[in-house]
């Protein structure tokens, strides 16, 4: 009766923009002094490993729900794919967690079991990377970054890069490292690029290649790109993390060439590794994103079982850097 009743408050709330929800509350009572509280029972089904990005979110999550907040932790790291996730949700079902929180692998085939998560009258909260639903009702809210905005900050800072160097009218070949396809850090980063291209008639897409987010992967994709286009022609690599970057930058040097230099390199999520690529002139531009996810959807699960509604959709805010400004963020840089 009680997941019902969830159910059927998940679905009547949809139509708002705001939505609030019921805690369930069957969680343990823990006693502390004179005050009662309960343990939140949260599973998290995190994308993998496959960067520093990621490893930092983990590291994030892990320090924000600790035993001594309140929380139980469940974690599992799907590796990848989305059938480990699927398998995760289940079992946290099983477990009656109190909240279920989704970095998703890709943006598509969510449907079925998120209704079995509602069946089950849990909320979900998605972390990170977004999803495409028949029914937004699904899901309670999202918070991560805007992938196209991070897409069309890195045009805006190319076009003024090159008229800078009053390159503005010369033809521009353009290599695209592209992360895991399908995932929307990929779709929204590749959409800012081409619709770049769409709007410059002298910037050429050179290659598009996949290097799923990993170092190896985009050192191989970019070696093939060098065989195939030939290094004197590339002008520009738009790679869409740094993992990928500092692997396509290895390849850069195998060639022959110097990165940064011969070849302008931007790159996306600004971990520490690049700001040190951009004191020493390997990127020219990292345009960030943010990890660090933990507190925020702590936050939400603050508001939630204060019985407050909390925004459905939940931006972070994100900086571009350069050789301009990125000393000063690099020291204060931890992952
Ligand atoms: O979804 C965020 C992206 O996933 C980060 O840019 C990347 O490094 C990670 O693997």
């Amino acid at each position: 009766m009680k997941k019902f009743l969830l159910s059927a408050i998940f679905i009547s709330l949809a139509a708002l923009s705001f939505i609030g929800c019921d805690k369930k509350s069957d969680s343990t009572v823990k006693t502390q002094g004179t005050d009662s509280r309960h343990t939140i029972k949260v599973g998290y089904v995190q994308v993998g490993h496959e960067s520093a990005w990621r490893n930092a979110n983990t590291l994030s999550f892990k320090s924000t729900f600790t035993a001594d907040s309140g929380y139980e932790f469940l974690f599992v790291d799907a590796d990848g794919s989305q059938k480990v996730q699927f398998d995760a949700i289940r079992n946290f079902i099983a477990q009656n967690v109190d909240y279920i929180v989704l970095a998703p692998v890709v943006e598509t085939g969510w449907d079925d079991i998120l209704k079995e998560v509602r069946e089950a009258g849990i909320p979900v909260i998605l972390s990170d990377r977004q999803i495409k639903v028949s029914d937004e009702s699904l899901y309670l809210c999202w918070v991560g970054a805007d992938f196209l905005q991070e897409g069309k900050n890195a045009v805006k800072w190319l076009t003024a890069y090159l008229e800078n160097k009053n390159l503005g009218t010369e033809e521009i070949n353009i290599v695209h490292l592209q992360g895991t396809m399908g995932a929307s850090a990929q779709v929204g980063r590749t959409q800012g690029l081409m619709d770049g291209i769409a709007s410059y008639p002298n910037w050429n897409l050179a290659a598009q290649k996949s290097g799923n987010f990993t170092t190896e992967g985009g050192k191989k994709a970019m070696q093939e790109i060098i065989k195939s286009v030939g290094i004197n022609k590339i002008n520009v690599l738009y790679s869409e993390n740094d993992d990928m970057t500092l692997g396509a930058i290895e390849a850069i040097k195998e060639a022959g060439k110097v990165p940064g230099d011969d070849i302008i390199i931007i790159s996306f999520d600004a971990v520490y590794k690049a700001f040190m690529k951009i004191i020493t002139g390997e990127i020219n531009c990292e345009c960030e994103c943010n990890p660090l996810h933990g507190p925020r959807v702590g936050e939400i699960i603050r508001t939630l079982e204060s019985g407050k509604p909390v925004e459905k959709i939940q931006y972070v805010n994100e900086s571009v850097f350069d050789h301009t400004n990125a000393q000063a963020v690099m020291l204060t840089r931890r992952y």
